[in-house]
């Protein structure tokens, strides 16, 4: 972790704290359960492609850079890094359904709300760019929490994938949003926390809602 990254994940660590034991339970879990780890890495799917569809929406103001297409292009790879993966488990193509995927409509939710509620706080005649670059970046804190758990779940069991590069990727992400945001003098510092915690809320019923949908297929199962 740079110094650079450092202060806003240590604003997702503090909130989040309570959550790491459930969360990594439930990693460990999937990595254990071939179909519902296919689902699950299938909806990881579906989600980084909805982030790499509304880095696109929200440029049809803004200047198309050089810098958010590779962007855009890395977060679609990300949805295909993680489709594969799901598919190479089930061993056949997956839909982003409710039977392939672990409730899709709540990760649309989960995206539709932290877009509304960032859009919320910031001025309306903001540049165009500030609004991504929050966006991105509240994502960003999460997906590396995440993802960092995640991967430590598949080291401890051998023959897995490794998550290595995605993090790689998106902790570079994490350092570009701030940068940028820095440049268009947009202060992150005064706004981050704010948003972490928006975010908080929103991933807290986001994966309660995953919860019940491993307890179901499991309750399912043993009927
Ligand atoms: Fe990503
Ligand atoms: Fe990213």
């Amino acid at each position: 972790m740079s110094s650079r990254t450092a202060w806003p994940l240590c604003e997702i660590e503090a909130s989040s704290a309570d959550l790491v034991e459930p969360v990594r339970r439930r990693l460990g879990w999937w990595v254990e359960h071939p179909a519902e780890h296919a689902r699950f890495l299938n909806t990881l799917a579906l989600m980084e492609h909805i982030g790499s569809r509304k880095i696109m929406v929200s440029q049809t103001k803004g200047v198309l850079s050089q810098e958010i297409l590779k962007h855009l292009a890395e977060e679609t790879r990300h949805s295909f890094f993680f489709k594969r993966a799901a598919e190479a488990i089930a061993q056949r193509t997956l839909e982003f359904n409710d039977d392939d995927a672990l409730r899709p409509g709540a990760a649309k939710m989960y995206f539709g709300r932290l877009d509304a509620s960032i859009a919320q706080v910031l001025p309306a005649d903001v540049h165009p760019e500030v609004p991504y670059l929050y966006v991105s970046l509240t994502i960003e804190l999460r997906a590396i929490w995440t993802y960092e758990l995640y991967q430590q779940e598949l080291a401890a069991r051998p023959g897995r994938f490794s998550l290595k590069s995605v993090l790689a990727e998106e902790e570079l992400h994490l350092s570009q949003m701030v940068d940028r945001l820095h440049q268009l003098d947009a202060r992150p510092e005064t706004l981050v926390s704010t948003f972490a915690q928006r975010e908080d809320r929103l991933f807290r019923g986001f994966w309660a809602s995953l919860e019940q949908a491993c307890e179901r297929s499991s309750a399912d199962a043993a009927a």
